[in-house]
């Protein structure tokens, strides 16, 4: 066995598979499925202060090599997340994290001083990258000032290790990732879904309800990758690597290109035991290749 341990500012990970926001709801929803606590973390669905209905239906479009979504936030708001779900997350041994998003920056401030309170989670996954909603979100993470102003807010209020996760959808990434860590962010995360859209020929309608929506999956890789590659180079805080990553070859690519961690994603929709699968594939690649440490390859993309 290779040693898989890593860390993202204060938080220690047994190893650096976590999963995706929104794609593994709570981790209880996998507990019949496997040991959730194998995985170096979870993080939990999108919370946002007040609950959000989400949008109307349809909301999810399949696409050729990934998917489409336009759930837009649905969740029972922070007190809730705090009174009802918390205490069902309190029996993991592994790093819990919640993703934090609002619709402005009071909103997500109120939402960090709920989670700052709950001793159990490690750390939040600031979410100022949803394309999915109306007002806030992805507006936060595709303008420098605004992303900073919301990551200098939030880091007053919040004690604890503040992940930030950064939008594909701007034309250079590295500025963004250089004013979140500038105003405080202790890692970034990326990428969130890219927007899109879908129409159907025979309606002559768009598919979802909200006309565009995020596209995930293996279809974003080449672009998850490009994009971890270049914050990689331009930050010194860890970068976590999100985006299209179905198996342990595609998280190895992301380690390569920079990434300290990575997030499995829709790859949970297709095979609820991909996360575990990527983790011991992981440990396969690098008994293989004869390297004992995951920070051997890290970075180490031969040019
Ligand atoms: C159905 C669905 C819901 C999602 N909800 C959230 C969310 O609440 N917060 C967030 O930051 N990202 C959310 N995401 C984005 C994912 O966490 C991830 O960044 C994106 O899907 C790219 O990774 P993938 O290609 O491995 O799926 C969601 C994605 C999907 C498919």
């Amino acid at each position: 066995m290779a040693d898989l341990k890593t860390k993202i500012h204060n938080i220690k990970l047994k190893n650096p598979v976590l999963t995706a926001s929104g794609t593994f709801g709570y981790g209880v929803e996998f507990d019949d499925f496997f040991d959730v606590d194998l995985l170096g973390g979870i993080i939990v669905k999108g919370t946002t202060i007040f609950p959000r209905q989400g949008n109307a239906y349809p909301r999810m479009a399949e696409t050729a090599s990934g998917m489409l979504n336009a759930v837009g936030l649905q969740n029972g708001g922070a007190p809730y997340f705090a009174s009802d779900i918390y205490p069902k997350l309190l029996k993991y041994k592994t790093n819990v994290l919640v993703n934090v998003s609002g619709s402005t920056i009071e909103e997500y401030v109120a939402c960090a001083e709920i989670i700052n309170e709950l001793d159990h989670i490690s750390g939040i996954e600031l979410n100022i990258s949803c394309p999915n909603v109306k007002e806030g979100g992805m507006a936060f993470g595709i303008s420098c000032p605004s992303a900073a102003a919301v990551v200098n807010a939030v880091k007053k209020v919040y004690q604890k290790t503040m992940i930030v996760k950064l939008s594909p959808n701007v034309t250079d990434i590295t500025e963004i990732a250089r004013a979140v860590e500038g105003a405080g962010a202790d890692s970034v995360s990326l990428i969130n879904t890219l927007l899109g859209m879908a129409i159907n020929a025979e309606t002559r309608k768009p598919v979802l309800s909200t006309v565009t929506g995020g596209l995930s999956g293996p279809s974003i890789k080449p672009v998850a990758l490009r994009m971890v590659w270049q914050v990689s180079q331009a930050v010194k805080i860890p970068v976590i690597g999100i985006g299209g990553i179905m198996n342990a070859t595609d998280a190895v690519e992301f380690f390569l290109a920079g990434a300290t961690a990575i997030q499995v994603g829709t790859a949970s929709f297709i095979d609820p035991l991909a996360s575990l699968k990527i983790l011991k594939g992981i440990d396969d690649y690098l008994n293989r290749h004869h390297f004992n440490h995951i920070n051997d390859i890290i970075g180490c993309l031969q040019m």
